[in-house]
């Protein structure tokens, strides 16, 4: 890295955490929403700002685990399915301090994948957000998010594209692993 600032650290040493690393503190109200605030703040044609956020704390954790479990044995052919996959997706949500479902909103006044961009950077600004207050997380997107319409109560712009499972953690700060730079580009001058 050339020049290191707050934001260039924060941008390279953000990293998917997940429950293995996650600890019992809390995390507080104001700190949810100092990261719903950044996410708030992300670009966004003709300001449609299409991010919706449903919160999970406490026994709504309890709640989205028990619907994710029951989804994925609803839609699990018999023969694929197990009890421990079962378990281990209610435990998604009850090991962590709190759960976000993201939701797209789609207006109709700009295409699709418009909405869905700005929805992704919402999340970019979460995730670092969260990390500035030494919280880690991951973008969870299970097949089962399709499904949750009916327990989220999105109407019918709206899309439920993934899950923001957060907690205190113990995880290690590492730099991220991706091929260089210099093969995902090239100058015009
Ligand atoms: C759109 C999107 C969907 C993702 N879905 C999942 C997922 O379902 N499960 C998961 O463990 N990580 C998921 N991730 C996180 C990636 O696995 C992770 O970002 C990648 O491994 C790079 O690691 P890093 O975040 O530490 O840089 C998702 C990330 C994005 C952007």
């Amino acid at each position: 890295m050339s020049k290191q600032n707050a934001v260039l650290d924060a941008i390279h040493f953000r990293r998917t955490v997940n429950q293995n690393s996650f600890t019992q503190e809390d995390i507080s109200r104001e700190d949810i929403l100092t990261i719903l605030e950044a996410a708030n703040a992300a670009p966004t044609h003709k300001r449609t700002q299409p991010w919706r956020f449903v919160i999970f704390r406490k026994e709504g954790l309890e709640r989205l685990g028990t619907e994710l479990s029951r989804i994925y044995k609803t839609v699990t052919p018999a023969e694929k399915y197990t009890e421990a996959t079962a378990q281990n997706m209610a435990k998604k949500a009850t090991q962590s301090n709190v759960a976000i479902a993201l939701i797209v909103n789609y207006t109709g006044d700009l295409p699709e994948w418009e909405e869905l961009a700005a929805t992704s950077c919402a999340v970019e600004n979460l995730w670092l957000a969260a990390h500035s207050l030494h919280i880690g997380g991951y973008w969870a997107t299970p097949g089962l998010i399709n499904h949750l319409g009916g327990f989220l109560n999105l109407a019918e712009n709206q899309k439920c594209i993934g899950i923001f499972y957060l907690g205190h953690h113990n995880a290690e700060s590492r730099e991220p692993a991706r091929s260089p730079i210099e093969d995902k580009i090239r100058w015009e001058e």
